[in-house]
């Protein structure tokens, strides 16, 4: 008696274990992931953004294009992997099947069989954008059927799916309730194929979801409503309480689909995210507060109303990128968790890491400690200063200027500096790029950043003879332990 009670109590125990074992390895592999976007004067190497996702304990990664560097970095890295097809490769993928088949076997197979864990293929990005005027809403469908086909050619039609992410502009709701929601009335039929092209390809829905937006394009938008900390304002759908934008937009979509008959699909939320700069809504204190509020929610696995449970997601984005199109607005350059050099923003525990804070990119080289300000002796009447600034604003990056920004504060003077210095960094210090005309411009020592403000120094790009993408580090070091461990456990479950 007594022995068969310790017996079980054991047997018990080793169900606990392995079940938190199970528990540990179901989460690294349905973790949070992340946007890895390169449009950038100054990309930090792929092997160091390799290792900062590792550091930071991130398992999935959605990428733009099908860059073969960045492919080749991932490679053997356990992390898995949505690549993209850019907007304007959509027609020739559209009109031929052979431009498909060949795009399969450069960036698909070939990586797949490096060891590259693609499980995705993002056909598209947010194509049906209302502000692209319909442009691709005859190319998208064809594309994505090609795309399929050569990709199951191939036999790989198991393991990798096709998707589209769309921006959440594709649905909406009549009322201000998630069980009002359908699709967009101009591409319903359109959306309505897709869709069904995707359920019986076994495919994700995949949305991105913007608070942010709601925020910025409406001055009366309750602020509360945009985060995950706020009651004030909620939304009572037949009983399901709605007490933020992203749950009740998300289960909008979900509305949509159980409407056509597509209740069950799986959804990825392709782009989530709050800028740190640029407009009067971004700043560190509001990317923290979303961006912890959506991680301790996404941990803990609540899901939302009409879809209780884990989600798949991947926040928007690494890093940030000073080569973006500011035709959205000026935050567009600063959504990233780090900044463009790989340093932390502000303090975030993903959940990820026995560490509660981000790990920041390791090894980067800076340029010398130099800046390129205005001249003291410079006169602000000078023609040449307006002339000046402009030049240096369309080539450099000045969407840390003006109201609301990190630099709100600073004067003219200020302001021109910041001008200068930003095109002089991101033409890597060229002597020539400090030179602006009758002598407005000199290089200095000092650190000209007042508080919030930094002038920052650029990184250096990698030379042709670095010794780039060599040991990532650490590969299946984590895996294999408790792999082994889950191993003896069954062995010793199974024997009891
Ligand atoms: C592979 O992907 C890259 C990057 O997106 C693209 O430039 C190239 O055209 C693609 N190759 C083919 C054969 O489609
Ligand atoms: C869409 O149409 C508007 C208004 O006609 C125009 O200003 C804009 O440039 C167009 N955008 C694209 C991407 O074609
Ligand atoms: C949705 O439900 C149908 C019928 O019950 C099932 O065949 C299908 O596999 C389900 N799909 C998902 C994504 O759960
Ligand atoms: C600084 O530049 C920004 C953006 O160009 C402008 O909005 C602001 O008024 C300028 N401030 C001063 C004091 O000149």
């Amino acid at each position: 008696m007594g022995l068969l009670k310790g017996i079980n109590f054991h047997g018990g125990f080793l169900v606990f274990v392995f079940l938190l074992f199970f528990i540990a390895m179901v989460k690294s592999v349905e973790g949070i992931g992340v946007n890895w976007g390169t449009q950038s004067t100054h990309p930090l190497p792929a092997a160091t953004v390799v290792k900062m996702l590792k550091d930071n304990g991130i398992q999935n990664v959605k990428l733009f294009d099908a860059d073969s560097t960045i492919l080749k970095a991932l490679g053997n890295s356990g992390i898995q992997v949505m690549v993209g097809i850019p907007n304007d490769m959509l027609n020739s993928l559209a009109n031929s099947e052979k431009a498909a088949e060949n795009w399969v076997s450069k960036n698909l197979s070939s990586h797949v069989a490096n060891g590259v864990g693609v499980r995705y293929v993002a056909v598209g990005n947010e194509p049906f954008l209302a502000t692209y005027n319909g442009s691709f809403l005859g190319t998208t469908f064809p594309a994505l059927q090609n795309v399929q086909s050569a990709i199951a050619k191939v036999g790989l039609g198991n393991q990798v799916k096709v998707t589209i992410p769309l921006n959440a502009d594709v649905y909406g709701s009549s009322s201000d309730k998630p069980s009002d929601g359908d699709f967009r009335s101009d591409i319903r039929d359109l959306m309505l194929e897709i869709i069904k092209f995707l359920s019986d390809n076994g495919a994700p829905f995949t949305v991105n979801i913007y608070p942010f937006i709601s925020l910025h394009n409406d001055p009366n938008f309750p602020v509360d409503f945009a985060f995950f900390d706020g009651n004030s304002n909620s939304i009572n759908d037949n009983g399901r309480i709605y007490q933020n934008v992203f749950d009740a937009n998300h289960d909008t979509l979900v509305w949509a689909l159980q409407k056509h008959g597509y209740g069950n699909m799986s959804i990825i939320v392709g782009e989530i995210g709050w800028p740190t700069d640029g407009d009067r809504s971004a700043n560190l204190q509001y990317a923290q507060r979303f961006n912890q509020g959506f991680m301790t929610r996404f941990n803990a696995g609540t899901g939302t109303p009409m879809r209780p449970g884990t989600m798949e997601v991947y926040l928007f984005s690494l890093i940030d990128e000073d080569h973006k199109s500011i035709e959205p607005g000026n935050f567009e350059r600063h959504w990233g968790l780090f900044y463009f050099d790989g340093t932390a923003k502000y303090q975030l525990n993903l959940g990820t890491t026995s560490s509660n804070a981000l790990v920041p990119a390791s090894s980067v080289s800076y340029l010398a400690q130099q800046w390129c300000v205005l001249s003291s002796s410079a006169n602000l009447d000078d023609p040449q200063v307006v002339l000046s600034v402009s030049y240096a604003c369309a080539n450099g990056d000045c969407t840390r200027l003006g109201y609301g920004t990190s630099c709100e504060s600073l004067d003219s003077r200020g302001n021109i500096s910041y001008a200068f210095n930003s095109y002089y960094q991101i033409n890597d210090q060229l002597e020539s790029a400090c030179k602006f005309p009758d002598g407005l411009s000199v290089v200095t020592n000092q650190d000209p950043s007042t508080g919030d403000c930094k002038f920052r120094i650029m990184i250096q790009l990698p030379s042709s003879s670095s010794n780039e993408g060599g040991n990532v580090g650490g590969v299946g070091h984590l895996e294999k332990p408790v792999g082994l461990i889950l191993f003896v456990l069954v062995i010793l479950f199974v024997i009891l």
